[in-house]
């Protein structure tokens, strides 16, 4: 670190009040660039980060299973007035497009455990209706991998596969990827070639199969068993195509009981044959969890980080065992808040074909979380290589459609904000903020901590390519505004492009077809632009803000 970037730390910390200092020292929280501050306005020191690289947009992709309404009325609904000629839904391609999404993760989730991927490709009049046993649901292939990718290009983003290592083999695991990146000359390149897609689709990231420690998924497996199939697939995946990069199924949430041997033992077995390994968690303000309370339920991509941190230390664990110099990222590949739409008739759909299944609707409450989620997933962007917001459309999604249109749910805003603004680099904060204890009594007990939570959370980037910076804040105060003084070292903020935020009075608030703006971002009032600037956050919200900045 630079002599300079030091000494600004040292003046940061030396105003901090002494309790401050002392907790920031001794709280995990620290490591996340927070320390407990005095009452009053919170402040953010803002840098250039040390790592001068851009993050990998893919941190902030998203997930599109067959499940539900997701794919068929979601985005492919050939006769509706809505669609393309191919039966995409034009509705939705646009939101997405504008959206920019980076990456959508297919065609599962628990989907993929018990999914053929020859049923879905060739002409369409064969492909057979099968039962789909994930979802007890009747999936008529019309949609299948050539589809997805022609609509990946279509929005504007890259396809990430999964692939089936319930009752799939490795053979067709490779076949696959022989199927979607070799150019020729092959039986299953040449059957591509013969379905119409001349050239490769050439998909870069791959997931080895999906939660494989849950016993709810189709084939489960042991984690030593896992990781050899994992190995064994990968080594001759690599065979058809060296700059794969594949991600092996972590465990499946902090709740497991194997949560973290699972990994290790996972990679025991494949380290040296993997790029990344996969983290997976939903959230949900429930009695187990939170025990109802916002203010628990708002501190929850604090979870997230911690999860982020304990499966980067196993990573780094095996690393240390095989003495190697490869560092595995991580892949965040399903998260959201989901607690609501999780059993009974919300999960099965009764043979039916596009049945209405994990139909969340999303309040303000959630949106807010999301924007937290958001922030933890860039400030940890340089280990998380990959994320997906699950899921895209109509299955606990932001997007929700019926057969006029597309509504925007509450959590479409911080995502979308995101995806929008949050360009270039992730900066380097440290936020001294006033904090608020959770408590640990009678949670779940990965949920469980004694804790102080900051009120306010934080991020900002910088895009050098157009100069703008981005800052993305989340006040968790639910009774009062909240000041955060941001301060800025390498940068000086000229100019404030754009200020929104997303809040209300009432935190159950959500958006319908007949009203769709109940929760919609305001205007806010920004200070001017400078190298100290003071933001008055609402109660209960989150705020961006885009700047110009030299
Ligand atoms: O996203 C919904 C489901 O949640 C996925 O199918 C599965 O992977 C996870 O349990």
């Amino acid at each position: 670190m630079d002599t300079a970037l030091l000494e600004s730390r040292r003046r940061f910390l030396a105003g901090l009040g002494k309790a401050g200092a002392a907790l920031a020292g001794a709280s995990w929280l620290d490591a996340i660039g927070y320390a407990q501050g005095a009452r009053g306005a919170a402040r953010a020191l803002i840098q250039q980060p040390r790592v001068r690289m851009d993050f990998e947009r893919t941190v902030l992709g998203s997930f599109l299973e067959h499940l539900g309404r997701a794919v068929y009325t979601g985005v492919y609904q050939p006769g509706s007035p809505l669609a393309d000629a191919k039966g995409f839904r034009s509705d939705v391609v646009r939101e997405i497009k504008e959206m920019g999404v980076p990456i959508v993760r297919y065609p599962g989730g628990n989907f993929v455990s018990g999914y053929n991927w020859l049923d879905g490709v060739g002409p369409k009049a064969q492909r057979p209706t099968v039962l789909e046993r994930a979802w007890n649901s009747m999936e008529t292939n019309q949609f299948g991998t050539n589809d997805f990718v022609d609509w990946c290009r279509l929005v504007g983003a890259e396809p990430l596969l999964g692939m089936n290592f319930g009752t799939g083999s490795a053979e067709m695991a490779v076949a696959y990827t022989e199927y979607c990146n070799l150019e020729r000359g092959t039986k299953w390149s040449d059957l591509r070639r013969a379905h119409g897609y001349e050239k490769p689709h050439n998909v870069r990231y791959w997931c080895l199969g999906n939660e494989m420690d849950g016993p709810w998924q189709i084939g489960v497996m042991q984690s030593r068993e896992y990781g050899r199939k994992a190995r064994d697939a990968a080594q001759q995946m690599r065979v058809v195509d060296r700059g794969l990069q594949l991600i092996a199924c972590g465990s499946s949430g902090t709740g497991m009981p194997q949560y973290l041997i699972w990994d290790r033992e996972v990679l025991e077995e494949c380290f040296d044959q993997v790029d990344g390994i996969s983290l997976h968690a939903y959230y949900g303000n429930t009695t187990a969890l939170t025990g109802n309370s916002t203010e628990r339920f708002l501190a929850m991509n604090l979870d997230m980080d911690r999860q982020i941190r304990e499966v980067a230390a196993v990573c780094d664990y095996v690393q240390g065992l095989r003495r190697s110099s490869k560092r595995l990222w991580l892949s965040f590949d399903e998260w959201n808040v989901w607690y609501r739409a999780r059993s009974g008739d919300a999960t099965n759909g009764r043979r039916q074909f596009a049945p209405k299944l994990l139909e969340e609707v999303y309040n303000l409450e959630d949106a807010l979380l999301v924007g937290g989620f958001v922030n933890t997933l860039l400030r940890n962007a340089d280990r998380v290589r990959v994320a997906c917001l699950a899921q895209l459309v109509n299955v606990i999604a932001p997007l929700v459609t019926n057969d006029t249109g597309v509504l925007r749910q509450s959590t479409y805003y911080p995502y979308a904000w995101a995806l929008r603004y949050a360009r270039g680099r992730v900066l380097d904060l440290r936020v001294d903020s006033e904090t608020y204890p959770i408590r640990a009594a009678g949670l779940q007990a990965d949920f469980a901590r004694n804790d102080q939570v900051p009120f306010v959370d934080v991020v900002a980037t910088f895009d050098a390519q157009n100069g703008q910076a981005c800052v993305l804040m989340l006040n968790r105060d639910l009774q009062g505004e909240r000041e955060i003084a941001l301060d800025w070292r390498d940068l000086t903020p000229t100019r404030v492009l754009a200020c929104e935020t997303l809040t209300g009075t009432d935190l159950k608030a959500f958006n319908t077809f007949e009203q769709p703006k109940r929760v919609a971002p305001q205007r806010l009032d920004a200070p001017a632009a400078g190298a100290r600037m003071t933001f008055k956050l609402p109660p209960r919200s989150y705020t961006v803000a885009q700047l110009a900045a030299t």
